[in-house]
């Protein structure tokens, strides 16, 4: 099915069996799941003019968004301080038996892996026990969290069926996975195509409706199933290809090409190549769990996937060896780790977002802790940190003051200032793209 741009096409026609009365919800959207990617979502349908639920189960993630002081850019941060204005079209609450006033439900929970990369699904599934529970005839539900193949037939179409509610009549069921990406200015929500399937083909049309209301294109496919392998595509695509840039990065480093050069050079082709740039691991909430939802499937079905396996435990892997490279680095410079001064750049997982979900900046720090060096880092958008091992962190006031041995730049914020380097510690570039830092040497 071709990719429909719903602003400019008429609504879809209701079907002749349809009640012509509006439906009695109070509220045309609630959102299940106010995080990094349900919030922005609430706001977004707000300014489009729906009358919108926002449902979380945290009651302190509900007074951080009151307070304002929820992680968002700023066209959202207005769009939240309009909202907040409006609290009979923007209702904020902790009480899902408020969800039967809704004509359509989001969830958008999380979908993490445990430590043993293998999915943890509680949060989806209590998200989608709660769904169902208080489905009423008229609803349509929309999973948009990232998940395994099925999923949204096991925990919503199903059930609902149990339930005794008619899927395609009574309730409508689609998967829309969210492409958001926090802190990105580039790319506002409502320009990003969104795919959607559905349980039936009425399901998927109501899905394609829901969406235009803010989407600015919106591409059905025929199942759920098929929406729902698209995101694990998505994602897995980029992970496969981070760990061949960083593999790259490491080749180039041993033949001595500069890296970054040939990535930009490859570039210059229009088809066939797209650019993937090293680092010094992958965080957040999507690539370092997403291709996990794949594998636990696979590995329960005996179906090989020896490219995404091999390129999830390179990824794994890659935040240790930035720590071998700050050994290195120090013995280079006639130091050992024991007792060395390193300093951190920027600990959140990628630039100008808080979120330290899964940031490789804290396996390194651990990790050099462990090794006996002493680490501290400077983060405006992290002010405090706890490793896994336990120990916390304070971003520092006064980097220069540290007197470090070895500086490593692993993430780079637009307000990152390094004028305080003098020029005395050895700079290590984990963004490999700072070009601006005079000696700097490559992870
Ligand atoms: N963060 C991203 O960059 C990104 C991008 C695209 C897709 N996704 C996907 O979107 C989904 C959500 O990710 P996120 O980053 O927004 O998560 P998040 O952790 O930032 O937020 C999730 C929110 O859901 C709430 N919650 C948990 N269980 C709940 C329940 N049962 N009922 C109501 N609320 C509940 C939590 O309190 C939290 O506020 C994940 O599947 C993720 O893979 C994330």
């Amino acid at each position: 099915m071709s990719t429909l741009d719903v602003r400019s096409t008429a609504p879809l026609l209701r079907t002749a069996t349809e009640p012509a009365a509006p439906p009695p919800f109070d509220f045309d959207v609630a959102i299940v799941g106010l995080g990094y990617v349900g919030l922005p979502t609430a706001l977004a349908y707000r300014a489009s003019g729906s009358r919108v639920l926002a449902v979380d189960a945290s009651p302190r993630r509900l007074r951080i968004i009151a307070a304002r002081g929820a992680d968002l850019i700023d066209s959202d941060r207005e769009r939240l301080e309009a909202a907040l204005r409006t609290p009979r079209e923007f209702r904020l609450t902790s009480d899902a038996s408020e969800l039967t006033r809704a004509a359509a439900i989001i969830v958008c929970v999380p979908t993490p892996v445990d430590h043993q990369q293998v999915p943890d699904l509680a949060p989806l599934r209590a998200a989608c026990a709660t769904v169902v529970a208080a489905a009423r005839p008229g609803q349509l539900i929309m999973l948009t969290s990232t998940t395994y193949v099925g999923c949204t037939h096991d925990l919503v179409e199903q059930p609902l069926r149990e339930r005794g509610l008619d899927v395609g009549r009574d309730v409508f069921v689609t998967f829309s996975a969210e492409r958001i990406d926090p802190g990105n200015v580039g790319f506002a929500q409502e320009v990003v195509p969104r795919v959607v399937g559905g349980a039936t083909a009425r399901c998927q049309e109501e899905g394609v409706r829901l969406l235009s209301r803010y989407a600015a294109r919106v591409h059905p496919v025929s199942s759920l199933a098929t929406a729902e392998m698209t995101k694990l595509l998505e994602n897995t695509f980029r992970a496969v290809n981070i760990a061949l840039a960083n593999e790259f990065a490491d080749i180039c480093g041993a033949l001595d090409v500069p890296v970054t050069e040939v990535i930009e050079a490859a570039s210059t082709k229009p088809y066939g190549f797209m650019a993937f740039y090293p680092g010094p691991g992958v965080g957040g909430h999507c690539i370092p769990c997403d291709p996990h939802y794949l594998l636990w499937q696979l590995k329960a079905l005996h179906v090989d996937a020896g490219v995404i396996t091999e390129a999830m435990t390179r990824i794994a892997a890659r935040p240790r060896r930035v720590v071998d490279r700050v050994r290195d680095v120090l013995g280079r410079a006639g130091k050992g780790t024991l007792g060395a001064r390193v300093l951190i750049v920027g600990v959140t997982y990628k630039p100008d977002v808080a979120d330290l979900r899964e940031s490789p900046a804290l396996e390194i720090i651990d990790g050099l802790l462990d090794a006996g060096a002493e680490v501290q880092y400077v983060d405006t958008h992290a002010p405090h940190i706890h490793l896994d091992s336990g120990r916390e962190r304070d971003s520092l006031a006064d980097p220069a003051g540290f007197h470090p041995d070895v500086v490593l730049v692993h993430t780079r914020h637009h307000d990152c200032d390094l004028n305080w380097l003098d020029g005395e510690a050895v700079v290590l570039d984990g963004t490999y793209r700072s070009s601006d830092i005079a000696g700097r040497v490559l992870l």
